[in-house]
């Protein structure tokens, strides 16, 4: 169960040897491990694209990590498991956001790679090409050309949802919606011309929202996420909201099958590391608060010495000095 752990540190090797390797040939893409058949085509159709997808992957991780920080579960182990495999095992809330930022990342990532100039297949999306109609503004410069990356993205990642079980369903749902959400956040940015900036005229273009509002809205998705279960509708299978099936669901929620656990208790069987040693905060009332971290088994407290910058002086101009102390502040991990 935990032989893809060390999958991404190999495929990030691989990138490492992609970058190195001038001419690239079809026999590395057939020789990174983890790789389904579908997978391994694209890889040796557009080796530069897979570069993009691993900074996607990192962008996902680091995020999902922002946003669960202080949390039980914090997202810290599932992005070592591989690029390639089944990133969780339960079919929780948490295993949704997964799926879906690490989405939106890879869509993300090819996109702008794309903008930059970096994948031969793409570049910017010609359907903002310039016009010559007499509006007081027109398309003009780099839009970002997010249907390649969203279809990039879908085509990869979707590849390895070959179960077709309820499983599979809920993670093509949850990846479609980390994609749909980087192209409904699209943002159009102008720059004016004219004499002394009286923007007579405007040039304006498609550009890529910051990954960090992805991750807020995803998180808000996350706490409405909508519990759902897997029924077959006129011989196909569709994806149904639970209590309620007469309720349709919307495109943009994202879907569970099952309940999380507590993620209080390590247990290996399921990947949950549980919450011993992490570190609390006693007076706050979130998440990261010793009572709710620690599930209510105490915490440990502990006297840490840091260097730290104290004493600072601003002095004319433009410098600031401090001078460097030692402080003592209590540390609280749980037990
Ligand atoms: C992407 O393009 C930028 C600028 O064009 C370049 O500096 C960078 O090295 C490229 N990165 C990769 C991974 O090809
Ligand atoms: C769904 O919920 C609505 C109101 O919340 C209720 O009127 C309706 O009967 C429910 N349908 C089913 C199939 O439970
Ligand atoms: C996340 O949780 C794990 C296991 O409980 C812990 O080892 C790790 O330090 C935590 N990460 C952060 C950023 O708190
Ligand atoms: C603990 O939480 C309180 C209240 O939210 C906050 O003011 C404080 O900075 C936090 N302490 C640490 C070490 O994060």
């Amino acid at each position: 169960m935990w032989k893809n752990r060390n999958k991404l540190l190999i495929f990030l090797l691989w990138i490492m040897e992609i970058r190195l390797v001038s001419s690239f040939t079809s026999a590395i893409c057939s020789r990174i491990p983890g790789l389904t058949p579908q997978q391994r085509q694209l890889c040796s159709e557009s080796p530069d694209a897979l570069i993009a997808l691993g900074e996607g992957h990192q962008m996902g991780s680091h995020e999902c990590q922002h946003q669960f920080r202080g949390h039980r579960w914090n997202c810290s182990q599932v992005w070592q498991e591989g690029v390639f495999g089944h990133v969780m095992f339960v079919g929780s809330r948490e295993a949704a956001f997964t799926y879906a930022i690490a989405s939106a990342g890879a869509a993300h990532s090819v996109t702008a790679a794309c903008a930059r100039g970096n994948i031969s297949l793409c570049g910017c999306d010609m359907r903002h090409k310039p016009n010559s109609d007499s509006q007081s503004w027109k398309w003009g410069g780099c839009s970002a050309d997010i249907n390649f990356g969203m279809k990039f993205a879908r085509k990869f990642l979707d590849a390895r949802e070959i179960e077709g079980d309820a499983r599979t369903l809920m993670n093509l749902h949850n990846n479609r919606v980390g994609r749909r959400l980087v192209k409904n956040l699209l943002k159009t940015e102008c720059k004016c011309h004219g004499v002394s900036g009286s923007c007579e005229m405007k040039t304006c273009w498609k550009s890529l929202p910051p990954f960090r509002q992805i991750g807020e809205v995803l998180m808000r998705k996350y706490k409405r996420a909508k519990h759902v279960h897997v029924k077959d509708v006129n011989g196909l299978k569709q994806v149904l909201r639970e209590r309620n099936s007469s309720r349709e669901l919307k495109r943009m929620e994202l879907v569970y099958l099952q309940k999380s656990p507590d993620y209080c208790e390590r247990n290996v069987q399921q990947g949950i590391l549980g919450t011993t040693g992490r570190v609390c905060n006693r007076t706050s009332s979130g998440t990261e608060s010793c009572d709710k971290l620690c599930c209510g088994r105490g915490y440990n407290t502990r006297q840490v010495r840091r260097r730290a910058q104290c004493r600072c002086k601003f002095r004319w101009c433009c410098d600031v000095t401090c001078d460097v102390c030692e402080e003592n502040y209590e540390e609280f991990t749980c037990k």
